[in-house]
């Protein structure tokens, strides 16, 4: 951690008044702060292997479609972009840092074209055959074109690593983005958050029914202890660590 997030993390854990009652710990984040860990190299989160739940579960986000778009939030330079270009689909990805975003062409070895893109005060990074588009922007300045539809979201470290006083922005950023069809697999984090103030960060299964359950179906499709799979789970100081995946859609009535 570096000494800004430390201080933030003190801040986040001073203020309770209650030095009996275990503390939830929090560190924020800063657009700044995640640029500085990719140029650092800091980034344990990001790992070489596609994501098993993505490959476990795809079925369901296909829901019977042969091939699909599939949208990215905070995309880093994860390998599942391949693993679905590779199957044919078409990959929208939204990422702040540069970094990441040149280093996934450059290691998968695919030649890319760059333009601007006002709009959303960033810069588009698309495959030459254009079905691989990563927006290096905010991912809050971004939008649907119109013509476009996402038919499945693929959410892995991207809602758990988010600052907490902007989850409903980004829960309605991720609904707009939503149509009809949209199968969107949100992977959460649970582990107890007095121990390790995150990111990634612990989320309650409340949380995910207040922010999409008025307009959305949320069906809890996997929940597994996943402790074994990184060292640094118990160099953060924890002895659980267990991954829940969610497979949200709109309801009926919202359609
Ligand atoms: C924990 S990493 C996960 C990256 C990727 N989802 C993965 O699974 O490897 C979180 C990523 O979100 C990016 N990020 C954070 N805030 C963002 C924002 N507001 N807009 C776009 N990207 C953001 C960071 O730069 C970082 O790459």
């Amino acid at each position: 951690m570096s000494n800004e997030e430390n201080k933030r993390e003190n801040a986040a854990t001073d203020n309770s008044g209650d030095s009996q009652t275990k503390k939830m710990k929090y560190t924020e984040y800063s657009l700044d702060d995640w640029n500085k860990r990719w140029t650092d190299n800091r980034i344990g989160f990001h790992d070489g292997v596609v994501n098993p739940n993505l490959e476990k579960h795809f079925e369901k986000m296909l829901n019977g479609r042969e091939t699909i778009t599939v949208f990215l939030p905070m995309c880093g330079k994860t390998v599942d972009i391949k693993w679905l270009y590779d199957k044919g689909h078409t990959v929208i990805g939204v990422e702040f840092a540069s970094k990441p975003i040149k280093d996934f062409f450059d290691e998968q070895g695919l030649a890319y074209i760059k333009e601007d893109v006002k709009e959303f005060n960033g810069t588009l990074y698309k495959s030459t055959d254009g079905r691989i588009k990563l927006y290096n922007c905010d991912f809050f300045e971004f939008k649907k074109n119109e013509d476009v539809e996402i038919d499945g979201i693929f959410d892995r470290a991207a809602f758990v690593a988010i600052n907490r006083d902007v989850r409903n922005k980004y829960a309605d950023k991720i609904k707009s983005l939503m149509s009809a069809g949209t199968q969107y697999m949100l992977v959460t984090m649970d582990y107890d958050e007095t121990i390790h103030p995150g990111p990634p960060h612990f989320v309650a299964e409340e949380v995910i029914e207040e922010l999409y359950g008025k307009e959305c179906n949320i069906k809890q499709i996997d929940y597994k202890d996943i402790f074994q799979t990184k060292p640094s789970y118990a160099s953060w100081g924890l002895t659980t660590m267990n991954e829940r995946v969610h497979l949200i859609n709109q309801k009926e009535s919202a359609k």
